[in-house]
């Protein structure tokens, strides 16, 4: 029973991060979620609250390293300590461009959040979890992170860097009671792969979701609460001899290369 610890959700705004608030506030935890945005904080709250389960939020831009040291403070400050933390937050911007034509200040903006603000949580989080002597992480990262793909190479580069700093961490901290994990998320329905849908095909995004449907081995589009349900098991204590794991939930997607 996870009743009564802490999880802190960055990038619990929106899609994957906001199902995971939403089912963590259910299961009794004291839920913070962090992302830029007030007015989709503020949807999540409202949801939330309407079922009696209370979130609090905390603005930050996880690409700038004062904010991070700062959200973790904020929520050890509310709550005493941060017993889950999982890093959801992400851009896909400048996906369809090929690698020689991305701009060096677009790269550079992209790696901001995608990899070094991933990196910041983990460093933050970490070091205050080393204070507990306990704690448990999971980032996200993407199956494009165990491979390429064509028009999102810095989005998977990142990604597959989400991936080397989960193992190295999961190793460096193993002894002191902090794992660390990453989910390689397939499709899910979530603001973020609607926004895929539209921009690469606007006159028919449908058209693009039958494509991503017509390859997945189920042949449907994850809900974001199937990728919170595993998040949730791998922060948890049922996964207590899981560290350094990137757990694929993709439908089945990338079994055939595998
Ligand atoms: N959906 C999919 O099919 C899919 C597939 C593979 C991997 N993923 C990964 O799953 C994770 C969640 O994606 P999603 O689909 O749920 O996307 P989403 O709905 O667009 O949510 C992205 C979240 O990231 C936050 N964020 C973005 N930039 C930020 C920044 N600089 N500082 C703080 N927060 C920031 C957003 O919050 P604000 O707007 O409030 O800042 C939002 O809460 C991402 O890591 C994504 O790469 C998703």
């Amino acid at each position: 029973m996870e009743n009564g610890k802490t999880i802190l959700i960055v990038g619990g705004t929106s899609g994957i991060g906001r199902a995971t608030a939403g089912l963590a506030a259910a299961r009794g935890y004291n839920v913070v979620i962090a992302g830029r945005s007030e007015q989709k904080a503020q949807e999540v709250i409202d949801e939330n609250a309407l079922k009696g389960y209370p979130i609090q939020f905390i603005s930050t831009d996880i690409a700038n390293g004062k904010q991070v040291q700062d959200l973790v403070s904020q929520v050890v400050h509310m709550h005493g300590r941060l017993d889950y933390a999982c890093n959801s937050a992400a851009l896909d911007e400048g996906l369809g461009i090929r690698l020689a034509d991305v701009e060096e200040e677009d790269y550079d903006h992209q790696m901001g959040v995608n990899l070094k603000g991933i990196w910041l949580c983990m460093k933050y989080q970490i070091r205050q979890m080393l204070q507990q002597g306990s704690g448990s992480i999971v980032n996200i990262s993407s199956i494009n992170g165990l491979g390429g793909a064509e028009g999102a190479s810095i989005y998977s580069a990142a990604k597959s860097g989400i991936l080397a700093l989960t193992k190295s961490a999961a190793q460096e901290y193993a002894t002191e009671g902090i794992r660390v994990n990453a989910l390689c998320a397939g499709a899910f329905r979530t603001p973020m792969l609607e926004g895929v849908f539209t921009k690469t095909n606007a006159a028919d995004p449908s058209a693009v979701e039958e494509m991503y449907k017509s390859v997945i081995p189920m042949h449907r589009i994850g809900t974001p609460s199937e990728a919170a349900e595993a998040i949730l098991w791998l922060l948890s204590e049922q996964a207590s001899y899981v560290t350094g794991h990137s757990m694929i939930v993709d439908g089945g997607f990338s079994s055939s290369m595998r």
